[in-house]
């Protein structure tokens, strides 16, 4: 028989199997392979299974269930990992389909091509994309991974299944982890590669991991965030046909012109739908690619950029790559939030910060850019204490020489002419008034004009003959360095300590460029390495700042959302999502950045954004309005406001404390996307976990045809239950009793007049 009809015919069986197997028919069939039978027979007798992980009685088969959804994997006869299903959840062991045995279609489309294999590495037929290539001593660049064993282990929190894989012929270990949060239905995956030989290996493709969507018969539809400074995180959807999406970020950092984050639906809703989605929790450069074949096949795989990556494996050494997080959901757009959110708290964020309120904070820059002097913020203090703020957050201009974005980056000291005494006067006002205090710097920044960089000019990625590109007048720092390490964590370390900071706001203003190491480059080391080793300073003097301080709390930001990730977010409690605090901007900026960062993460401000006040007038309530959906602060410039509007200002914030509880932890849900119509109009639903309490926040742009709007459905309130409607922070509002099902099923009224920039935040609260 010519082979390609030999393959029709084992693709055609195979098909059989999973029908027979469906509907429980299973002696009977006729089969040419006794393993098969073998497989069928056993499972029949298989338990039910619970959320967890757990293994087959008799075969190589695991099946992951979450609350929701299951995931299984099971060996080929090649010794292949293969993901046999994800999708919605299974309840048997019996369901569990077995692996394939032949993918191939013709010799132009060979196994392991087609296999969905779990990591499948350059090598062999292999013309896909791949999760890892690397090239061993003698020069080999074939990887052969194959099955050792598998193993449950169950440490604190999360179960977690570790497979292991071993090259056929080198001795190079890679360790498939897979941790399993049920409750959020999520699976965190990652890969360990171990050199267990003499000489070493270069990895030049490590990625997190390989995702396989099933096949199915309509198009599926790509959620993703892109943007730019200014612009960050912005929702872009489109079909996938045949073909490669790639998102990628080169700079070194996570990066605002994509984030590592997408999701794929068929015909998914804000609340119903399915979805699978991930994110990658890595804050360097990334990659995701998301592949799609003829027949629908749908690949993500995803990890540390290998664009100019390299390392170099030592004898003995491993290496294990950041977490990629993903899940199915079947809640629509807005069970991704929920998810995410949750792990976020519940695993992400740090102690014990995250068990407590985030603080309503201001900050200087907008008010005074680098005019900062003793007097200058503390008349801001004074009024910002009024306010009822209770962190006060300096930022860029208390260093030597910083007059300006040309000089003093790097001198981690306080200027003697802006501040004579130090910064403890200053410090004591603030305490005295009643909050904490807050500085801004920027650790792997230098300025060729500072102390630092006159001193150690070496201290840069460079290349000795290339021109050393600044950009905002900014040089990066070595951070893979560890004499530069030291230094930031011995000038950090004195600044937090000797000045009671409780709080250090960490930017990061440019990419790196020239990713040059002289002195490390050489027979044994790659200066590749950068791109991982940068990160990997970065978090380390973070978590040695964290530990030597565990009242600290840090701030994210790069010029902006630039640096919004869950493995930012390991050791820093919150974001500064854009450097653009208008109202119109931000409603689309904090819906995409919603879908990674839970409330009490996501840093807005209201500010005196958009300058014009005459031209373009957006109420003070409006901008509050959109500003306390996420982490509340202040940005503007306080000694200019009116009574009128301190007045006003303080009693936002004083709403703000009673409803921040439900807004920074509970669920959020947008209900009306502004995306969805250009932004004219925008509703957000924040619950709490037993759903007895919401917060409504409802935006309308403009109303130039005079239309009422049609009532607003509430989501997720308990039917039964009778609740109280109150229109927070309005003197007259009234208040409306409610059933739940009412609130869900007929919605309500918006309270808003014909004007423009209307507004509104309703409390929902069960009598
Ligand atoms: C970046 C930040 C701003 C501010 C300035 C200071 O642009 O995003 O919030 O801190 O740096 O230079």
């Amino acid at each position: 028989m010519p082979k390609f009809l030999r393959n029709i015919k084992q693709v055609t069986y195979n098909n059989m199997v999973e029908q027979t197997h469906r509907k429980d028919y299973t002696i009977s069939m006729p089969s040419p392979d006794n393993i098969i039978t073998e497989n069928i027979i056993t499972t029949k007798k298989a338990t039910a299974t619970d959320t967890g992980i757990y293994k087959h009685p008799t075969q190589q088969y695991w099946i992951l269930n979450t609350e929701k959804s299951s995931y299984t994997l099971g060996i080929s006869r090649d010794g292949l990992v293969l993901q046999t299903y994800w999708g919605p959840r299974l309840l048997t062991l019996e369901d569990i389909p077995e692996p394939p045995l032949r993918m191939e279609r013709a010799a132009q489309d060979p196994d392991p091509s087609n296999m969905p294999e779990e990591y499948p590495g350059y090598g062999g037929l292999r013309y896909r994309e791949i999760a890892a290539q690397v090239t061993c001593a003698d020069g080999t660049r074939d990887l052969d991974l194959r099955f050792v064993e598998a193993d449950i282990v169950v440490p604190t929190n999360l179960p977690e299944l570790h497979i292991t894989l071993q090259d056929a012929s080198y001795p190079l270990q890679v360790t498939l982890k897979y941790q399993l949060d049920s409750t959020n239905d999520l699976i965190i995956r990652r890969a360990t590669f171990s050199n267990q030989g003499e000489e070493t290996i270069n990895l030049e493709r490590v990625y997190s991991a390989t995702w396989h969507l099933p096949r199915q018969f309509a198009t599926r539809r790509l959620t993703t965030l892109a943007g730019h400074w200014g612009g960050e995180t912005r929702v872009q959807q489109r079909p996938i046909v045949a073909g490669t999406v790639q998102m990628e970020s080169r700079k070194g950092i996570t990066s605002g012109n994509a984030y590592p984050w997408f999701a794929l639906d068929t015909q998914a809703s804000e609340e119903q739908g399915e979805v699978y989605f991930g994110t990658l929790a890595w804050s360097g450069s990334w990659k995701i690619n998301i592949s799609t074949n003829i027949m629908g096949a749908t690949i993500v795989n995803g990890g540390i950029n290998e664009h100019d990556f390299a390392w170099t494996l030592e004898a003995g050494a491993s290496f294990e790559t950041p977490a990629f997080i993903a899940g199915f959901a079947n809640e629509g757009m807005n069970g991704i939030r929920q998810r995410l959110h949750r792990y976020t708290r519940q695993h992400v964020l740090p102690h014990p910060q995250v068990e407590k309120p985030r603080p309503v904070l201001y900050n200087s820059w907008e008010a005074t850019f680098f005019d900062v002097t003793e007097a200058g913020q503390s008349e801001l203090a004074k009024h910002a204490a009024r306010l009822g703020v209770e962190l006060f957050v300096v930022d860029d201009g208390w260093f030597p020489a910083r007059v300006n974005d040309h000089a003093g980056l790097g001198d981690w000291r306080v200027d003697p002419q802006k501040f004579p005494h130090g910064l403890k006067p200053l410090i004591d006002n603030v305490h005295a008034l009643g909050m904490e205090f807050g500085i801004w710097v920027e650790p792997e920044m230098t300025n060729a004009d500072s102390d630092l960089y006159r001193t150690h000019p070496d201290w840069i990625y460079h290349f000795p003959k290339r021109t050393r590109h600044e950009a905002r007048n900014q040089l990066v720092l070595n951070l893979g360095r560890s004499d530069v390490q030291e230094y930031l964590i011995d000038a950090l370390d004195k600044l937090i300590g000797e000045n009671e900071v409780s709080y250090i706001k960490w930017d990061m203003n440019r990419p790196i460029s020239e990713p040059g190491w002289p002195e490390y480059s050489g027979a044994h080391h790659d200066a590749r390495e950068i791109w991982v080793r940068h990160v990997l300073g970065v978090y380390h003097i973070m978590d040695t700042l964290r530990e030597r301080h565990p009242a600290l709390s840090i701030e994210s930001c790069a010029s902006g959302g630039f640096r919004a990730d869950l493995g930012i977010l390991e050791r820093t409690d919150q974001v500064w999502s854009s450097d653009n605090t208008h109202p119109d901007a931000r409603l689309f900026i904090q819906e995409g950045i919603s879908y990674i960062l839970p409330g009490r993460t996501m840093g807005n401000w209201v500010t005196d954004t958009p300058a014009d006040r005459q031209m373009n007038e957006i109420p003070l309530r409006y901008r509050f309005h959109v500003a306390m959906m996420g982490m509340l602060g202040i940005g503007g410039h306080l000694s200019h406001w009116s009574e009128a509007d301190m007045d006003e200002a303080a009693r936002w914030i004083a709403v703000y404390k009673q409803i921040r509880h439900i807004v920074q932890d509970g669920e959020q849900h947008w209900l009306i996307s502004p995306s969805s119509n250009d932004g004219n109009l925008a509703a957000v639903e924040c619950l709490n976990a037993d759903h007895s309490e919401a917060v409504v926040l409802a935006f309308r742009r403009s109303n130039p045809f005079w239309e009422p709007l049609p009532r607003l459905r509430i989501y997720n309130l308990l039917a039964e239950a009778q609740y109280t409607v109150q229109e927070l922070g309005h003197d007259n509002a009234t208040s409306v009793a409610m059933s739940g099902a009412a609130l869900m099923g007929r919605g309500i009224e918006l309270p808003f007049s014909t004007s423009s920039y209307e507004s509104c935040l309703l409390h929902i609260k069960r009598s």
